[in-house]
């Protein structure tokens, strides 16, 4: 697919990014039993996630049980420390950040529950719930604080009057709502909603949902939106990075994520989801089943994550960790042999970005660029599957035909970004 158009935020430059994360990991040690106790393994939780967040805009984060979209969310609101890797909030570093250089960040950045059962202090009452973050960190006087609750009651769409029951007198959709005033009540500039419709009946997902979207138009707050299926975040975020096993394996804008998918897994993901449209012309996304249950995070497979359950894999997948390389103005993947369901390319795109040849083998004096590819965002050029040479935003920059990555065998160095 030959791209030639620049999306919004296409070449965004990082530091105007309220969020931006780079490289990101989370390793949880795994300890042996017995008195004492060694760590003997890792889980790899999140391993390397790189991705943008702008001002009052949302990306939706998705993947399978288990592929680490939760712990990302808890590294960002700073509920775990990272093992490594950079956060930047407006520029500023928060990865390294004690409980107190933290306290006026939490203002800035709160977080939605996936369950409003047990996000919720059953002892306290909603006044005392959303009052609680009013007082800590002095948002108005002590004597505003009832009426601000009532305010923020009435915003997600409660009683207002009902600031003195208790989260049990409440239904599963509203003590979401009241969770989401709680978050609201700081008046933040980040959200990171983990999960927070999938504990609810089908019937209330949608108007949490479009309360959600609502509160994002009055008050341009920002989202990282985490769901595990891809219906879920389609109508929310214009921009969406699937994870598989600790990865983020692809990332684009909504439209080319859901019309052109390149990541075998993304494909599989969607092929789920009813489409609507499709449906309307006669027309039905093929069903595709992925074989085998998700790798242990702890050993997960070399090369790609994925190739146990991918029905493209070669060797090359076993042995080369594909890079997240920028394929259109608004697409990434990880992927060597990334293209459209049916129409993959015969021989990997990706082997500029590594330097190496179609076995795998390092090409001598190649300069691999696939470090750079971990940078979040999006850059100005790409490489353009169908011909493997640089487009961009502007005129194409386009090498001569016989450029193609799977010609490069030989001694010459090159890298594609
Ligand atoms: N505190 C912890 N100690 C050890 N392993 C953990 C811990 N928290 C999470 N993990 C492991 O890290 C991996 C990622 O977990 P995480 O909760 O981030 O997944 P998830 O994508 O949110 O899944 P789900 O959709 O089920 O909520 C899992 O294998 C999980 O078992
Ligand atoms: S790199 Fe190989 S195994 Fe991984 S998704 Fe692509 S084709 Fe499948
Ligand atoms: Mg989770």
């Amino acid at each position: 697919m030959t791209q030639t158009q620049a999306g919004p935020t296409a070449g965004a430059s990082s530091s105007s990014a309220l969020l931006e994360v780079t490289n990101l990991r989370k390793y949880f040690p795994v300890k042996s039993s017995g008195l004492i106790r060694r760590t003997i393994a890792q889980v790899q939780a999140v391993d390397g996630v790189s991705f943008q967040v702008q001002a009052g805009q949302s990306l939706g984060l998705v993947g399978e049980s288990g592929c680490g979209k939760s712990t990302t969310g808890r590294l960002i609101t700073r509920l775990l420390d990272p093992t490594s890797g950079s956060m930047k909030f407006e520029g500023q570093e928060i990865g390294h950040l004690n409980r107190k250089q933290m306290l006026p960040l939490r203002r800035e950045i709160q977080m939605i529950f996936q369950d409003p059962y047990s996000s919720l202090n059953p002892r306290h009452t909603v006044g005392s719930i959303i009052g609680t973050p009013l007082r800590v960190h002095k948002i108005v006087p002590e004597k505003q604080v009832l009426n601000r609750v009532r305010e923020l009651l009435e915003v997600v769409g409660l009683n207002p009057e009902h600031y003195n029951r208790y989260p049990s007198e409440f239904s599963g959709g509203q003590r979401q709502r009241i969770g989401i005033a709680r978050a609201l009540a700081l008046q933040p500039k980040l959200l990171v909603a983990d999960e927070p419709v999938s504990a609810l009946d089908v019937s209330i997902q949608a108007q949490v949902v479009n309360l959600l979207q609502d509160l994002q138009k009055e008050f341009g707050v920002a989202f990282l939106f985490i769901a595990h299926d891809l219906a879920v975040v389609r109508h929310f975020c214009p921009e969406i990075a699937v994870m598989y096993l600790g990865k983020v394996v692809e990332v684009a804008d909504r439209e080319t994520l859901y019309n052109h998918p390149h990541h075998p897994y993304t494909q599989a993901l969607l092929s789920a989801v009813p489409d609507v449209k499709q449906a309307a012309i006669g027309g039905r996304r093929e069903r595709i089943r992925l074989e085998g249950d998700v790798p242990s995070p702890v050993n997960p497979p070399s090369g790609c994550r994925f190739r146990t359950r991918c029905w493209m894999a070669r060797d090359i997948c076993a042995t080369q960790e594909p890079p997240l390389l920028q394929i259109g103005p608004k697409h990434k993947v990880a992927c060597h042999f990334a293209g459209e369901y049916g129409a993959m390319p015969t021989s990997p795109i990706t082997l500029h970005a590594l330097g190496v040849n179609q076995d795998g083998q390092p090409i001598a004096g190649a300069t691999p660029s696939a470090e750079d590819l971990n940078k979040p965002g999006f850059s100005d050029t790409w490489t353009d599957v169908a011909t493997h040479t640089h487009a961009s935003s502007g005129m194409a920059t386009d090498a001569p035909a016989d450029n193609r990555a799977d010609k490069h065998e030989g001694g010459e160095g090159g890298s594609i970004r």
